[in-house]
């Protein structure tokens, strides 16, 4: 592929979706969130009750999925099957049933090309777990976003304040802990820092101090 990407990779609830956003704004170019297709697909999977299905159909199901992304003013709607679910998408509980079907390998070779075929100029900004190191192993620019799990629980425990939802501060930093635990030790594709990857520790620092290191590497590798 001849379109520059810059993947963007890091555990859950480390703010790669804002920085994704912020970068794909900056350089105009096209945004994947990976995460919101295994999300969507999740939902297909709860809507139409195969979370005990075999393998096979719900490879099925990730083949067939008819999942659109719309922008809307600053921010992007999501539609499974011409219905918008970009609320439920969000949900936590969304999050935590994605996690599990993105641990069986077929159904992220399902889900590949889906992802590749967002690589179009001018240029692309990949968020996820395995941007770098499997989707997109040939991209210019690399960046591996960390935190805490408790600086993440307080982030996402202040968002969900902020939102007026309710929240339970120990439940929170529970279920990072635990999709964590899923993502970075799944067989396929588990999360972890692509070789050539800068990695962004984001514990003690601000989203601008964090958007302004990682334009400041992606300026030098271009
Ligand atoms: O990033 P987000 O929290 O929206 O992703 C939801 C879940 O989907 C993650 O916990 C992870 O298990 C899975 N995922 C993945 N590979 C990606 C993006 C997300 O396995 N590239």
């Amino acid at each position: 592929i001849d379109v520059p990407i810059i993947t963007v990779d890091g555990p859950s609830g480390v703010g790669k979706g804002t920085l994704s956003q912020a970068l794909a704004q900056h350089f105009g170019w096209t945004l994947l969130d990976s995460g919101a297709i295994y999300r969507v697909l999740a939902l297909s999977i709860l809507n139409k009750g195969l979370e005990n299905a075999p393998v096979k159909q719900l490879v099925e199901t990730a083949k067939a999925l008819n999942v659109e992304f719309k922008s809307h003013e600053s921010s992007i709607e999501v539609y499974l099957d011409g219905v918008n679910v970009t609320k439920a998408v969000r949900q936590e509980s969304t999050g935590i049933a994605a996690s599990k079907i993105a641990t069986i390998a077929e159904v992220r070779d399902a889900l590949l090309q889906r992802q590749r075929n967002f690589a179009i100029k001018p240029g692309l900004v990949a968020d996820g777990r395995d941007m770098g190191t499997v989707v997109f192993p040939n991209a210019s620019v690399k960046l591996f976003i960390d935190a805490s799990t408790q600086a993440r629980a307080d982030r996402r425990i202040y968002q969900l304040k902020q939102a007026g939802a309710p929240c339970n501060p120990e439940e929170v930093l529970q279920d990072i802990i635990e999709r964590d635990k899923r993502d970075r030790n799944r067989a396929v594709a588990p999360l972890i820092a692509a070789v050539d990857a800068l990695i962004i520790d984001t514990t003690h620092l601000t989203i601008t101090e964090v958007y302004e290191t990682a334009l400041k590497f992606i300026m030098n590798k271009f």
